[in-house]
C-alpha cells in the first residue's frame, strides 16, 4: 500500500510503522511496495512525528523521541538507524518490552579505516610533515613501525572487534577490554575485563574508545585514566563524547601529559566554535563522520526491511539491543 501522511483513520491495517527521517517519503515508497500489508506513515519532521507517534506499532528513526514516549502507547518496536541507541537512555527503565534494534555491522569497516588513518597520521606526525612541506624543509628522521606499537580497544562490540582485526593485520599488538572476557576475541593479544581498564592503559601507544554511551561509560576517561596512559600515547574517540571528561582531556593535552588525540565525537555537537580543541596542534577534530558510509540510508533500510519481514513472520529480529547493557 502507498505511504501517506494523511488521515490515518481511513483504514486500520494491523501494523503501522512511522518513519522519521528527512527523506522518509522515498523510504516509505520502497518499503510500501515490498510490504503492502503494512501501513507506513511518513514523519520527516518533529511536528508530524508528534502527530502520528500514538499510532505507531513500529518506529524507524535515528534518535528515539523521548519527549513523545508517553504518547507512544502502541509502540512495540523501535528500529534505530544509528549504531548507538543512547537517545533512549532517559527512558530505558520505562521502555518495558519494546523491542529495540539497531543497524549494527554497517559502521565497523569505515570506522576501522578512520582509526588506522588516525594511527598512521599520528605515528608519522603527518601534520608536521605537511607543515614542513609548505615550508620546503627537508627534515630527515626515523620512525617506529606500527608493528612495534600497541593499540588498545576499549569496548569490543561489532565496531571494536573490526578495529582490532584491522590493527592486527597491520602487525600491531592489540589489547582490548570487554565486559565478558570468558570467550577469546579474534585479533586480540590480551583481553582485559572492563574493570581492568587501568591495567590496559599504560601498555598502549594508542587507546581507541569504542564503547556505547551508557550511564556506566559516562566519564570513563578522565584525569585519573589519562594519568595511567603514557605521555607519548594517543587517544582516539569514535564512541561518544560522553565517554570522555572533555575538560580534563583538554587540560592533559595542553599540559603535555598525553601526546595527542583524534576525536570524532564531542560532549556537544557540533563542537562549539569556542572549543579549544579546534585550534590545538596535537588534536585532530572531525565532525562525527567516522561511521557515515556512503548510501547510509539505503544500507540501513536493508536491515530495516529484513526486520519488518521478520516481525511480520513472528521471527526474532536481528540486531536486538539489550537496553540495560546499552548494546
Ligand atoms: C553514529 O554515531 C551511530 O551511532 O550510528
Amino acid at each position: 500500500m502507498q505511504s501517506h501522511e494523511g488521515n490515518p483513520s481511513l483504514e486500520s491495517p494491523p501494523f503501522t510503522i512511522v518513519i522519521n527521517l528527512p527523506n522518509a517519503e522515498a523510504c516509505a515508497r520502497v518499503l510500501g511496495k515490498r510490504f503492502p500489508q503494512v501501513r507506513f506513515i511518513v514523519a520527516p519532521d518533529f511536528g508530524r512525528l508528534e502527530r502520528y507517534i500514538g499510532e505507531a506499532h513500529g518506529l524507524v528513526a535515528f534518535h528515539f523521541p523521548v519527549e513523545l514516549f508517553d504518547r507512544a502507547t502502541k509502540l512495540r518496536w523501535f528500529q534505530s538507524l544509528s549504531a548507538g541507541v543512547d537517545s533512549m537512555l532517559p527512558i530505558r527503565d520505562r521502555a518495558g518490552d519494546i523491542i529495540v534494534t539497531n543497524v549494527r555491522g554497517m559502521h565497523g569497516g569505515l570506522i576501522a579505516d578512520y582509526v588506522m588513518a588516525g594511527v598512521t597520521i599520528l605515528n608519522w606526525d603527518f601534520r608536521k610533515l605537511l607543515r614542513e612541506q609548505a615550508e620546503r624543509k627537508w627534515n630527515f628522521r626515523s620512525l617506529t613501525p606500527l608493528a612495534d606499537k600497541t593499540l588498545g580497544v576499549v569496548g569490543l562490540g561489532s565496531i571494536g572487534t573490526t578495529i582490532a582485526r584491522r590493527a592486527k593485520s597491520a602487525g600491531m599488538t592489540v589489547l582490548g577490554t570487554k565486559r565478558d572476557i570468558s570467550v577469546p576475541v579474534e585479533g586480540i593479544d590480551s583481553l582485559f575485563g572492563s574493570d581492568e581498564l587501568k591495567d590496559l592503559l599504560p601498555l598502549c601507544d594508542f587507546v581507541v574508545l569504542a564503547v556505547p554511551a551508557t550511564p556506566e561509560t559516562a566519564g570513563l576517561i578522565g584525569a585519573d585514566e589519562i594519568a595511567c596512559m603514557r605521555r607519548d600515547a594517543f587517544l582516539i574517540n569514535i564512541a561518544r563524547g560522553s565517554v570522555v571528561v572533555e575538560s580534563e582531556l583538554i587540560e592533559a593535552l595542553q599540559a603535555g601529559r598525553l601526546a595527542g588525540a583524534m576525536l570524532d565525537v564531542f560532549q556537544r555537537e557540533p563542537l562549539p566554535q569556542d572549543s579549544p580543541l579546534w585550534g590545538m596542534a596535537n588534536v585532530i577534530v572531525t565532525p562525527h563522520i567516522s561511521g557515515i558510509v556512503t548510501h547510509y540510508v539505503e544500507r540501513a533500510f536493508e536491515i530495516v526491511a529484513e526486520n519488518i519481514e521478520r516481525y511480520l513472520k513472528g521471527l526474532p529480529l536481528t540486531n536486538v539491543i539489550d537496553l540495560q547493557r546499552g548494546y
